[in-house]
């Protein structure tokens, strides 16, 4: 028989769009894990067979099916805490029931353990509040981080007061196409990962047919090594909606969705407030600005899957399906939330877009170097003195953000490897450490910027060991659709942790050519197709360390 006190908390969500995942937290938070009862009732209420339920709510990490639940400790295991002695918090913690987590986004601060709301890091465990970026080393003018350091910038006043709004207000006045020119004009391109450009996809929804259209601000944020989504949204919230509101005049949606990921309890309040104040402003809502268009914003809480990041599967999991990334074509420009017209951003492109609409398309090309457009934020952690997030122009040599404005490698050290796009791009070491921040010369080392991650290791790290973590990561997080993946990963980790005592040098280095050729191939999403990268940047510069690997 039902509990009336679950269909209650059932019946606050039931009419909102994306019910499944709130529905789920209000369990989860009541109770602090998600009981059978409970399970049973929201699958009966939302008509959702109960095995399937099932099946999506164990694929979270985050989602706990006994108590404790969500108030034992879980402690990050991500490679720059491993440095800093992950695994012997994780001991001490033991008996307190913790549990291993991956990175929450916080490697400027290790080691982060969440428990319950709180997140709580370094090393006298306060809880968390994330550090204001520290003032441009240069004195280069900013874009995204160009306000966030002022006082009340979170709050609505505080955010009007430096001319917030007044590009919605402006492109309220313009014709859809001209809010779209002055995008691809700037050539903004999305800072999630794929770096599509803005304008595009935003033209492709304004022109696909069907509605209501959506726009989805990725808030996920899984990359190992990525924080400076958070800083923004804890920091400059109405930014991300004023850029999310101008993509509805843009698009003509009429629904958005911020998509936050689980490990950011903090920055859900914040997001909440600053939502509640825009709305009651007539900023967002029923009618925007007067318009008589509306554009209410849903915030909704992962559970915890890198997964969800991939866009596609950000979708599913709003949906309230199993949070596996969709075949495409079709794209969600045509075929996105509830398969209509939708716009998936990065919060960090969304931030860009009011001061490209306040300063003109013109000056945020002029920010970039040598003809690259624009800002990018690196997140910086690891063995560097001034790890955290640096908005630097795109076209910045890399060794310029590593030694003049981070400081550089701890005394007596020297840096042996970076990452990059967090962990998905693979090693940088040697002289490719000679690159300029921009895709061209990333990729031009078989790499990529991706999403701005990058985490650096001195000369005492064991690359054989961190690229094995990264490998981990990646085996842990496979959704399993595809079984490439799926298995590639797992074989690959254990290729990296003296899995095949057996094979000769030679033989394992085919194998594993084997294995990440098959996985670049058949993989169906980012996930798979980025993994290999890690191994083939290790043997590229670390040959001797895997000889030493392979001979223990
Ligand atoms: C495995 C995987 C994880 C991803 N995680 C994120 C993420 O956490 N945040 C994000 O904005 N994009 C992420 N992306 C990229 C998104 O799929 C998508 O390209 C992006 O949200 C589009 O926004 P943009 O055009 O503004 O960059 C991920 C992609 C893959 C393959
Ligand atoms: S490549 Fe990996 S993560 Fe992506 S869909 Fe396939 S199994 Fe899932």
């Amino acid at each position: 028989m039902s509990d009336p006190l679950n269909l209650a908390l059932i019946d606050r969500w039931r009419g909102e769009p994306a019910p499944l995942l709130p529905i789920l937290h209000a369990f989860h938070d009541r109770d602090g894990y998600l009981s059978e009862a409970a399970l049973r009732d929201a699958a009966e209420a939302l008509r959702m067979p109960l095995a399937d339920l099932f099946a999506t709510v164990t694929f979270y990490h985050h989602f706990a099916r006994t108590p404790p639940g969500q108030n034992r400790p879980r402690v990050c295991t991500g490679p720059i805490c491993r440095l800093h002695g992950a695994d012997e918090l994780l001991d001490a913690l033991a008996p307190q029931g913790a549990t291993a987590m991956p990175c929450p986004g916080r490697c400027d601060r290790p080691i982060p353990v969440l428990q319950g709301h709180t997140l709580f890091t370094g090393a006298e465990g306060a809880p968390d509040s994330s550090p204001l970026p520290p003032p441009n080393p240069a004195g280069r003018e900013e874009c995204v981080f160009a306000h966030i350091r002022e006082p009340g910038q979170a709050t609505l006043p505080g955010y009007r007061q430096r001319g917030g709004y007044a590009a919605l207000e402006r492109a309220a006045a313009l014709p859809a196409h001209q809010i779209i020119d002055q995008l691809i004009a700037a050539g903004l391109a999305g800072r999630g990962g794929a770096g599509f450009p803005t304008g595009r996809k935003w033209q492709m929804v304004a022109e696909a047919p069907g509605a209501p259209k959506t726009i989805v601000c990725n808030a996920d944020e899984g990359e190992p090594g990525c924080f400076k989504d958070r800083a923004i949204l804890d920091y400059d919230p109405h930014a991300v909606i004023e850029g999310m509101a101008i993509a509805a005049l843009a698009t003509g949606a009429t629904r958005g969705f911020i998509y936050l990921r689980y490990e950011y309890p903090e920055t859900f309040g914040i997001l909440a407030t600053a939502l509640a104040e825009a709305e009651a402003a007539g900023l967002i809502g029923a009618d925007v600005l007067g318009t008589g268009r509306p554009f209410p914003i849903y915030l909704r809480r992962g559970a915890g899957a890198y997964i969800c990041g991939e866009e596609t599967a950000l979708l599913n999991s709003l949906e309230g399906k199993h949070p596996f990334p969709r075949n495409r074509p079709p794209y969600p420009v045509t075929h996105g939330f509830e398969n209509l017209p939708t716009a998936v951003n990065n919060v960090e492109t969304l931030a860009c877009v009011p001061p490209i609409l306040r300063h003109g398309p013109d000056w945020f090309r002029g920010l970039g170097l040598d003809g690259h457009a624009g800002t990018k934020i690196i997140s910086l952690s690891g063995d560097v003195q001034r790890p955290g997030n640096y908005e630097a122009p795109l076209g910045l040599p890399l060794q310029t953000l590593l030694y003049d404005w981070a400081g550089g490698p701890r005394p007596g050290r020297a840096i042996q490897a970076v990452t990059m796009a967090g962990v998905s791009g693979g090693l940088l070491a040697g002289a490719d450490l000679n690159v300029t921040l921009d895709d061209p010369s990333i990729r031009a080392k078989g790499s990529y910027l991706g999403a701005g991650g990058i985490m650096v290791f001195d000369d005492r790290r064991d690359m054989v060991q961190i690229a094995h973590d990264i490998m981990h990561f990646f085996a842990h997080e496979s959704c399993g659709k595809c079984f490439p993946c799926r298995i590639g990963a797992q074989r690959l980790t254990e290729r990296l942790n003296g899995g095949a005592p057996h094979l000769t040098p030679a033989a394992w280095a085919e194998e594993v050519d084997d294995l990440s050729f098959t996985m670049r191939q058949t993989s169906a999403c980012g996930l798979g197709q980025a993994a290999p990268l890690v191994v083939d940047s290790l043997r590229r510069y670390f040959p001797e360390q895997i000889a030493r690997h392979l001979a223990r």
